[in-house]
């Protein structure tokens, strides 16, 4: 009798188990986890970032450039190269980004202008608000 009733709880148990284990994921795929966090937001004061001049940041994560374009304005991009990922520097005066790896370059919009990489940096949106820089 003692037998029985050990190999009855043992059975509830992995029972239990095997239930909880098809359950669980179940329940995650219903009800996600909550709203992800807010996408981080970055402010600078512009007189931070003279024309012609740039600041480099850290935006989600992300290493990044805010770049005062002479007549074009400021704007933020992503420092990560599209070709393999290397980190472009801003060269003042080419006014061109560069990536020391394969000698990509880019236009201070981005935009390729030589070299491998496939695609123009990626760009985070950016507004000026009075006498503040707003990124993201
Ligand atoms: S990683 Fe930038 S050009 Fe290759």
């Amino acid at each position: 009798m003692k037998r029985r009733k050990f190999l009855k709880s043992l059975l509830a148990v992995l029972g239990s188990t095997t239930v909880v284990s098809f359950a669980y994921p179940l329940v995650r795929f219903i009800a996600p986890p909550g709203k992800k966090a807010e996408a981080e937001r970055l402010s600078l004061r512009k007189d931070e970032i003279p024309a012609g001049e740039s600041k480099e940041i850290v935006f989600n994560n992300t290493p990044a450039i805010i770049i005062n374009r002479p007549g074009k304005g400021y704007i933020a991009l992503s420092k990560v190269c599209t070709h393999l990922g290397c980190l472009v520097e801003f060269n003042k005066e080419k006014g061109s980004l560069i990536c020391p790896c394969h000698a990509g370059e880019f236009n201070l919009d981005g935009k390729v202008l030589s070299g491998p990489p496939p695609k123009p940096l990626a760009e985070f949106p950016l507004r000026v608000e009075g006498e503040s820089i707003i990124v993201g």
